[in-house]
């Protein structure tokens, strides 16, 4: 290679680097003030960020950047700004965590930008008045996150298919939205994942391939899911299921319960059959909360075999079927068959 071609290619590596010296994180972060009508919670931001990673203030939240300068977290916390989204936030393109929390009267969807923070691998919007639906591809491009914690907002319409496809994301926390439609399969894949949906109104049943998700707990309280979803007692390494407040119907009488599950919560279904002696001896040993209320159950309550153990709590099996037994009240004998 001659000298005048080594030459050309270091000069037009040199023209063709782009500086980012343009990229003022310090500037972005006024205009989310602005974007949000500048609000008396915000009025030292600029200081907050000039001490970012240092001194702690006095501030509604939490400012994090590197040594250039350049934000990667972001916490916005109880701040009354009545405004939509402040969409500077998704300039703001090295973030790796962002929160906004109790920031009540933020009203909109989540604006389809927050596809540029690719890099977040915590996205946590708990108590807004955020709303809309949840397209398909607004978290597509967020091939990192691990945490999706959207509690306590108004998004309606389906919970996208599309995050099925995040190889990270182990932590997904929908619940106390206005949810309709069915759950998505294989939602989470990281291990110890969690799922909570509680308080929406989904429907349908929860697909069987979550007998092989690496869940550590689900939590589906109070939709309108229907169907057999007993696969989950006996999942390895299940810590915690909360079913209650649906429609589930299925026969109870021969499930098997997993040495690891804590809590089993299935109060306000259409369960029936009798309790198998498999849950008497769980509770006995190391199932640590149990709820069959308000089901269909019937037949004598099992005692358990494992000593020492607590008895149970009579209101643990309160307004089933025909429920008899140590707590209960002693099943009537049957008498002599005719
Ligand atoms: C659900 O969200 C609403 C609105 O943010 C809130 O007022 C309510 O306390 C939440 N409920 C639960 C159970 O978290």
């Amino acid at each position: 290679m001659s000298m005048s071609i080594i030459f050309f290619l270091l000069l037009s590596s040199c023209t063709s680097s782009v500086l980012s010296a343009d990229v003022n994180d310090g500037l972005v972060l006024l205009k989310i003030k602005e974007q949000l009508g500048n609000p008396q919670e915000l009025s030292n931001l600029a200081e907050v960020y000039q001490h970012c990673g240092g001194t702690t203030f006095n501030f509604h939240g939490e400012i994090q950047c590197d040594n250039n300068g350049r934000i990667h977290y972001l916490t916005l916390l109880s701040i009354t700004a009545s405004a939509p989204f402040p969409e500077a936030i998704c300039d703001l393109t090295e973030l790796e965590g962002l929160s906004l929390l109790s920031l009540y009267n933020l009203y909109g969807p989540i604006p389809s930008c927050i596809s540029q923070l690719s890099n977040l691998n915590l996205l946590d919007i708990e108590r807004t008045g955020l709303s809309g639906s949840l397209p398909e591809s607004l978290f597509l491009n967020h091939q990192k996150l691990k945490y999706l914690i959207l509690t306590s907002n108004a998004f309606s319409g389906s919970i996208p298919t599309s995050l099925s496809t995040i190889p990270t994301l182990s932590d997904l926390d929908l619940s106390n939205n206005s949810l309709t439609g069915t759950i998505p399969p294989d939602l989470v894949h990281g291990q110890d994942a969690a799922i909570s949906l509680n308080d929406n109104r989904l429907t349908g049943e929860i697909p069987k391939c979550y007998q092989w998700l690496p869940l550590h707990g689900i939590s589906v309280r109070n939709n309108e899911l229907n169907g057999d979803p007993s696969f989950l007692f006996n999942k390895e390494n299940i810590i915690g299921i909360d079913l209650s407040h649906n429609d589930f119907e299925f026969d109870l009488s021969n499930v098997e319960i997993s040495k690891s599950l804590r809590s089993l919560y299935l109060g306000f279904n259409k369960i029936y059959g009798n309790i198998p002696q498999s849950i008497a001896s769980a509770h006995a040993d190391y199932l640590i909360d149990l709820d069959l209320r308000n089901n269909n159950l019937c037949g004598e309550i099992p005692q358990s075999q494992v000593a020492p153990w607590q008895p149970f709590e009579a209101s643990i099996f309160a307004d089933n079927k025909c429920l008899c037994g140590s707590p209960l009240p002693p099943c009537q004998n049957p008498g002599p068959a005719p």
